[in-house]
């Protein structure tokens, strides 16, 4: 099956932080691919803007490296590549003073095009872009913003940021990335959920035993320990990654796929989560081969880099079904999976020794993308009726034929998204402040308990408290491999 591509109209993207690590590493690779997929009209023009001047020609070499480094398989299309890097060009800007304001002004106002700007800096740089773009005539009715996590660090900042974007931009204008929301599987979740008959009518507390989400990670705190050290799993992942993932597979059918009917439906689940039991946490940090203390500098830090959590959502669809969150760096296994494990069946037929079976659908975000549903069969042969589980596999690689398939990458798709104007798959600021507002008091509470993360050795699944929040319910996290 040959995806189809829809080219996009011509536009103008402004990367601030354009030689940042974000943008060579995630948002310039994947504007390549896009127009090497011929989705990016050839009149489109990518303008990187950093603090630091260099010229055009300069920050093409570098960004060719980054393309090579991070997209080799499309980098060895040269000719492609040199096409794309034409539409390239570097301004220097400062963020919070006057250079470069100007000269960005002229060389956009002569164009009609589609303008979007990219806010790839720290977040205290958002404010101050937003100010910029206004005062030095840059930003329009049609103009559009696309804004960087984190989107605060508590409820009251976010509220404070979603205040200062409203001074200057429509709502309609604001793009928050959670750049999951752009991965393929997360749209198939809304795909099987909301184009087929099948699991709807089992999707609630009467069948639905427990939901699992877990985004495990091999990887450590990389190059961003300063960040890192000040946010902790909880801010970096379970409030926005896991709890829209959450979102997506609790919410009520909307109406329309259309922003505001999916993002209101997303809000009311937020909104009717019930404040998170101290026994219903875990946090962990990671030691061993590598440790989280010596990677951050300090051998005091109280920042988590694993946290489970067990949530319950308070409404007719969901009351008696838990849902139970985990993240965690340098696990054993990079893993993004969604878990729903049905209820047994009301009455066995079968003698006890065939033993009890469930039926679990798992949604696999990432590696290896695809649905299982594990469906009870009798085990084949001779020798009475003894029960097995086997998985119905729909791994989109091996369904859809892999080579055919053009894969997208969550950026990619997303900077597509904002260009077409669609908001769909992008955070809304209710949304956002919804989401502290669930998760504040658990941070303030390990803040007033001076709550110190459990060490967890590299390579292993987290904490023990982690299982333990399961086994004292009876169950089981599934394995992280
Ligand atoms: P970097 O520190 O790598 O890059 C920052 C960029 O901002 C550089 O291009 C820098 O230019 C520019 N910059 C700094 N100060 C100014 C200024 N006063 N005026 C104009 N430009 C300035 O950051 P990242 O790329 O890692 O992160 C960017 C954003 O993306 C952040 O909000 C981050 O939280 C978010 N993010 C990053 C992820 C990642 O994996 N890196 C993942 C998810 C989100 P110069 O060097 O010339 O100062
Ligand atoms: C980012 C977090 O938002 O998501 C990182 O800041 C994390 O800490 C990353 O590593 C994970 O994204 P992915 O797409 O690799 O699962």
């Amino acid at each position: 099956m040959v995806s189809r591509v829809i080219p996009v109209d011509p536009f103008d993207l402004v990367i601030f932080g354009g030689t940042g690590d974000l943008a060579q590493r995630k948002i310039l690779p994947g504007l390549f691919r896009r127009f090497r997929a011929g989705q990016m009209p050839p009149q489109a023009r990518i303008i990187a803007a950093a603090r630091t001047a260099q010229e055009s020609a300069a920050f093409r070499a570098q960004t060719r490296a980054a393309i090579q480094e991070h997209s080799p398989t499309e980098a060895r299309d040269t000719g492609a590549l040199d096409r794309f890097l034409q539409r390239v060009h570097f301004q220097q800007i400062d963020a919070l003073g006057d250079t470069g304001w100007r000269a960005l002004r002229d060389l956009l106002t002569a164009s009609d095009r589609i303008e979007a700007y990219y806010f790839s800096v720290s977040p205290d740089l958002f404010g101050a872009l937003a100010e910029r773009l206004q005062n030095h005539g840059l930003a329009g009715p049609q103009t559009r913003v696309v804004v960087e996590k984190p989107f605060g660090r508590d409820q009251a900042t976010a509220r404070a940021l979603n205040a200062t974007l409203a001074q200057y931009f429509d709502e309609s204008q604001i793009y928050r990335i959670d750049h999951y929301l752009g991965k393929e599987t997360v749209q198939n979740l809304m795909a099987v959920r909301f184009g087929n008959m099948l699991f709807e009518p089992l999707w609630n507390a009467q069948y639905v035993d427990h939901i699992q989400i877990t985004v495990a990670e091999t990887v450590g705190i990389g190059g961003r320990a300063g960040y890192y050290d000040a946010a902790g799993a909880m801010r970096d992942m379970m409030q926005n990654h896991l709890m829209q993932l959450l979102c997506l597979i609790a919410m009520e059918p909307p109406s329309r796929f259309d922003p505001d009917a999916v993002r209101d439906e997303k809000l009311k689940v937020i909104r009717a989560l019930d404040p998170v039991k101290p026994h219903h946490i875990a946090r962990g940090q990671y030691s061993g081969l590598a440790d989280y203390r010596s990677e951050v500098g300090d051998p005091r830090s109280k920042t988590e880099s694993f946290v489970a959590l067990r949530a319950n959502i308070s409404n007719w669809r969901w009351s008696g079904t838990p849902f139970y969150l985990r993240t965690g760096k340098r696990m054993g296994a990079r893993l993004s999976e969604i878990t729903v494990v049905f209820k047994d069946t009301p009455h066995s037929i079968f003698e006890e020794d065939a033993g009890r079976h469930r039926n679990v659908l798992s949604i696999r975000l990432q590696p290896n993308e695809g649905i299982t549903l594990g469906v009870t069969i009798k085990e084949p042969g001779p020798g009475g009726m003894r029960l097995i589980d086997v998985p119905l596999d729909m791994t989109f690689a091996e369904a859809l034929g892999d080579e055919e398939v053009d894969h997208v990458d969550a950026y990619e798709r997303l900077i597509m998204d904002v260009i077409r104007g669609n908001q769909t798959l992008f955070m809304r600021g209710d949304e956002v402040e919804a989401a502290w507002a669930w998760v504040d008091p658990i941070i303030e509470g390990w803040t007033k308990r001076g709550d110190v993360p459990k060490p967890y050795e590299c390579g292993s699944s987290g904490p023990g408290d982690a299982d333990q929040i399961m086994q004292r319910d009876g169950r089981a996290w599934r394995k992280v491999s």
